[in-house]
């Protein structure tokens, strides 16, 4: 099917022309970092404001780029939850309004099951495999069994591992997001300088803790009395990245144990990481895995990555009714699996 998908569940207006969940025809992403970075993290309201202006604009570009018109579009998916509600809305509103004229199926997309399944856009996926989301509001550990098939097998019992990274990125004066900058900066540090906790390493489950690595460098930080500069702070951001990797990398093998499954997904914004790249590849080699990592553009916010769920669904006859609502939580364990699925 030729879709048209929506995404706007965050700080990114985003919208896709993706063909049978596979080809991507056009993919646009409107970032409003730098209007957020000034108030060093993102601000709701100013969110749901900026996805009105953008989201017309946004569909018109995604449509012009894949060289199609809304007449050649044969449904929509949209992302549903977990998000911001105000900026939700304005996603799943315009899904509707395109729905309801064209007369067209569209179906609302679980935006964690969209980065899960972003790899089947650039590679045969095969399931099931042990899905790692790292973003700016996720570190979770899926088992995914198939579309709409997800397990929660572990979580972050604070904050996520990509605010972990935008805090530290602010205690060190670097802006927001810093969650890249720091990456850089790690590459040519020494990561064995400070010895940072691995918090919850050794407790026998499969959560993570990211805030009091984060304490560690605010303390790390008032016992030094000044910011580091130069080769001390990418000193600082190596020792911070490598507590997180180890972390991160312990954890996904404890679960690969678990469950026996031969494949592993890492997605999400923090799926960027060098660090973390490189320790998941290793971590694969030395396992026998098969280890999927979207490209960077595919890593970050998207509408693209929406469309392999909304295909899967749209082509089985499962689509949503207009009374579908935005949700602002929403378990991916909760997400409904039509039976019609494979
Ligand atoms: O998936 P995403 O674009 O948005 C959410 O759904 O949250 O992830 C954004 C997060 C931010 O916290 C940002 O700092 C982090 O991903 N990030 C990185 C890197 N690139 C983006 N964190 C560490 N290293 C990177 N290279
Ligand atoms: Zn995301």
């Amino acid at each position: 099917m030729l879709l048209l998908t929506i995404e706007t569940s965050c700080d990114e207006t985003a919208a896709a022309v993706v063909r049978d969940g596979q080809q991507i025809l056009s993919s646009v992403v409107s970032s409003q970092i730098a209007i957020h970075a000034e108030y060093g993290g993102v601000v709701p309201e100013i969110a749901s404001r900026k996805h009105l202006e953008l989201i017309s604009p946004v569909i018109k570009q995604a449509l012009d780029d894949a060289g199609v018109t809304c007449a050649d579009i044969e449904g929509l998916g949209v992302t549903r939850g977990p998000g911001l509600l105000g900026a939700l809305l304005v996603g799943v509103s315009a899904a509707k309004a395109i729905a309801l004229a064209r007369s067209l199926p569209f179906v609302g997309v679980h935006h964690i099951e969209g980065h899960l399944l972003a790899p089947a856009l650039e590679q045969q996926l095969e399931f099931p495999f042990l899905g790692l989301v790292v973003s700016g509001g996720h570190t979770h550990l899926y088992l995914v069994e198939g579309v709409r098939r997800y397990t929660t097998l572990g979580r972050t019992i604070d904050d996520a591992v990509g605010e972990a990274y935008d805090k530290t990125a602010n205690l060190l004066g670097l802006g927001y997001p810093g969650g890249a900058l720091i990456d850089k900066l790690a590459k040519t540090g020494n990561p064995l300088a400070i010895k940072f906790p691995r918090p919850l390493l050794h407790d026998g489950s499969l959560n993570f803790s990211f805030s009091g690595l984060k304490t560690a460098v605010l303390t790390h930080l008032k016992k030094q009395q000044e910011i580091p500069q130069g080769a001390a702070l990418n000193d600082l951001c190596a020792s911070f990245q490598a507590a997180v990797c180890e972390v991160l990398c312990k954890k996904t093998a404890a679960a690969l144990q678990k469950t026996d499954v031969k494949s592993l997904v890492v997605a999400g914004g923090v799926a960027c990481n060098s660090g973390l790249r490189t320790a998941m590849q290793q971590l694969a080699d030395r396992s026998n895995l098969k280890l999927y990592f979207p490209s960077p553009s595919l890593c970050g916010d998207n509408a693209a990555m929406l469309a392999v769920a909304a295909d899967a669904c749209l082509t089985a006859g499962y689509f949503d009714g207009f009374d579908l609502d935005a949700v602002a939580t929403w378990n991916m364990d909760q997400v409904v699996k039509p039976e019609l699925l494979p």
